[in-house]
């Protein structure tokens, strides 16, 4: 067995004495597909289709961004998506238990673009000559108050005509965030998760994870200098916006 194994989420199913904060440690890293794609309804999608989107607004001689890339999965979609010539991949991850596994499954894959993968808080790096950038479900982990500068540097690094995919999860108003709360905890029940992996896991997360409506991204994203943002995809409360500059 090597040491980059994937291993089932299994880091709630027993009853924890106190929940800590949730963290994307080596224990995360370790079983981070399983969980993803069982927690998150769409995420196949939205990692599939960012190879579309990259395919058409990345341009000749630019930079591709994943921000927050985790093991990659973004990164290779874009990679095998990039029509145009001259462009390098760049993923940045906090976490280097993540950073680790992304280079062994970056030099697995034999895409013909370059790629860059480097252990950084996104907060606190440049960012240049971007015509694609991706958020899979990360701004959510920023403090809000740091969300508008994060996006205002997206945005400033961005060409004309360049792009910001935005996956988050989503939270609503009144008796929509019932039903959408409902359908996702059916959605990770139908996936294998008990009702006590789900409300630790809950709990793990609520403090780490703050959800915003999709008005309040829109505006804010057209406030970081985006012209146009289209939501393309929605599945229960996870939704996905491309933002054009
Ligand atoms: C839900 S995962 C993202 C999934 C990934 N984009 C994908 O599509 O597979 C969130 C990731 O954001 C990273 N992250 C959170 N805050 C960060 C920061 N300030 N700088 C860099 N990475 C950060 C975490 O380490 C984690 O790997």
């Amino acid at each position: 067995m090597s040491e980059f194994d994937q291993q089932p989420d299994r880091i709630y199913q027993h009853r924890q004495g106190e929940v800590g904060d949730f963290a994307f440690d080596s224990a995360v890293a370790r079983v981070f597909p399983d969980m993803i794609q069982r927690s998150v309804p769409g995420y196949a999608e939205t990692v599939a289709m960012s190879g579309i989107i990259a395919g058409r607004y990345a341009q000749a001689n630019t930079r591709l961004y994943d921000l927050g890339c985790s093991l990659g999965a973004v990164t290779l979609a874009m990679r095998h998506g990039v029509k145009a010539e001259g462009c390098r991949i760049i993923g940045l991850d906090n976490s280097d238990s993540m950073i680790e596994r992304a280079r062994h499954y970056v030099a697995l894959d034999d895409g013909r673009v370059e790629v860059e993968l480097h252990c950084a808080d996104i907060t606190q790096v440049e960012l240049s000559n971007a015509s694609v950038t991706a958020l899979n479900f990360v701004l959510q982990f920023i403090a809000p108050s740091e969300r508008l500068a994060l996006l205002q540097k997206i945005a400033a690094a961005t060409c004309d005509g360049g792009a910001l995919i935005l996956s988050e999860k989503l939270c609503f108003d009144d008796i929509e965030q019932r039903i959408q709360t409902e359908l996702h905890h059916d959605f990770k029940r139908a996936n294998g998760y008990s009702d006590l992996e789900i409300a630790q896991k809950r709990s793990a997360i609520e403090n780490v994870l703050i959800p915003e409506t999709e008005a309040v991204h829109i505006e804010r994203l057209r406030q970081a200098g985006f012209r146009h943002v289209v939501r393309w995809y929605q599945c229960f409360n996870f939704a996905s916006f491309l933002a054009i500059k």
